[in-house]
């Protein structure tokens, strides 16, 4: 069986899928929907870096909702929950990275959207990606399967920035910026606690408990000692050259999950204070019986370097369930709908 695809924009997780739809016998992509004018007309693989796929991309929307296919892989900056319904009543499924997969209830209006919009059009909606979608829900409820007894779990997501983001997330996240005015403000990260907090939902859900409130600890930050030189410029010394947020669900008045996002620039000895957490990897540590741990993290290459396969992770976490979701029964399926998936053509000669 094949399944047809369309991938819905081509940033860094679009271009993982085309690349992916190429290569992968399972899957025939045929059509590419971009936003950036200068990506109209061009063959997808050549956005994609590799050879071309005969597939051209074009920013006429409504051409591609006509367009007959199985399936979108639905990847842009932001998901637009009208759009995904239209793609849903036209017949396709919407597997994204793009913002939800459990509806928790910051999101009940558009999940009541969307599960309008697959009964229509008789189809799937699924959500996934590296973290949240991931490491924060599936791989916790995965190590919970061989415990007896699970008191808290924590779930670390440490990222250095400048090694292994792409160079806007430095502006974007608010490195550079003067501390009081970065603890002032809103931050990226903490706009994000709903998306973030689906996965500690799913947690609770998938071990019967009932989440009373999700809370944000005070954002940690360490400033650069001093410059912090990276491809653009460098991070200003007494700016911010870390951050660590911490978001805790509790139940019963205990706290039950523990996310820490921690993203770094520099060294240890260039930040103030010198917080040492180590490496970009994903880690779970539950605390229980017996006391559990999980480290997920790229291979070090033959030059010593660890590649961050971030958005790989992010776009094969979702694209793996394709089959399952087309497939499937109609409606908003999630992880624990789901269960153990079966990834097809993964295994190639
Ligand atoms: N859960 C996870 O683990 C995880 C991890 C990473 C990312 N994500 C999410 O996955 C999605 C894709 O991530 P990404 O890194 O690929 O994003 P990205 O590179 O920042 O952008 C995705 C694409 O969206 C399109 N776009 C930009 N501005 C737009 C606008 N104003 N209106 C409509 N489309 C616009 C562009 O498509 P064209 O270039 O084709 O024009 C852009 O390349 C995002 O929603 C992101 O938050 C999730």
């Amino acid at each position: 069986m094949t399944y047809r695809v369309i991938q819905w924009m081509t940033g860094d997780v679009g271009q993982v899928g085309i690349r992916h739809f190429a290569q992968n016998p399972v899957y025939d992509l045929v059509g590419v929907l971009v936003h950036t004018p200068d990506k109209v007309g061009r063959d997808a693989g050549d956005i994609a870096g590799i050879a071309p796929t005969g597939v051209i991309a074009t920013d006429d929307l409504d051409a591609m909702v006509a367009l007959d296919a199985d399936c979108v892989f639905y990847t842009p900056v932001i998901m637009d929950v009208d759009t995904v319904c239209r793609l849903l009543r036209s017949g396709k499924n919407v597997v994204t990275t793009s913002g939800f997969f459990h509806p928790s209830a910051d999101f009940a209006a558009p999940a009541e959207q969307i599960r309008a919009a697959c009964a229509d059009g008789g189809t799937s909606f699924y959500g996934g990606g590296i973290h949240p979608g991931y490491a924060g829900d599936l791989l916790p409820l995965t190590l919970a399967r061989v415990m007896s007894r699970v008191d808290t779990i924590h779930v670390y997501e440490v990222v250095d920035v400048l090694k292994d983001a792409p160079l806007d997330h430095i502006d974007w996240m608010g490195f550079g910026k003067d501390r009081d005015r970065f603890l002032s403000e809103p931050t990226i990260l903490g706009l994000g606690l709903p998306f973030f907090a689906q996965s500690m939902y799913m947690i609770a859900d998938g071990l019967g408990v009932q989440i009373d409130e999700v809370t944000a600890a005070e954002v940690d930050v360490a400033t650069a000692r001093t410059p912090i030189p990276h491809e653009q410029g460098a991070i200003g010394p007494g700016t911010v050259a870390a951050q660590r947020h911490e978001w805790t669900a509790w139940v019963d008045g205990r706290p039950l999950i523990v996310f820490h996002a921690i993203y770094l620039a520099g060294s240890p000895d260039q930040r103030e204070p010198a917080w040492d957490w180590g490496e970009t990897r994903y880690e779970i540590v539950i605390d229980g019986d017996p006391p559990t741990e999980l480290t997920l993290r790229g291979v070090r290459g033959p030059d010593g370097e660890m590649v961050h396969p971030g958005y790989d992770w992010t776009a094969m976490a979702a694209i793996n369930a394709i089959p399952e979701v087309c497939d499937g029964p109609p409606g908003w399926r999630t992880h624990l709908d789901l269960g153990l998936i079966r990834p097809r053509g993964l295994v190639r000669t």
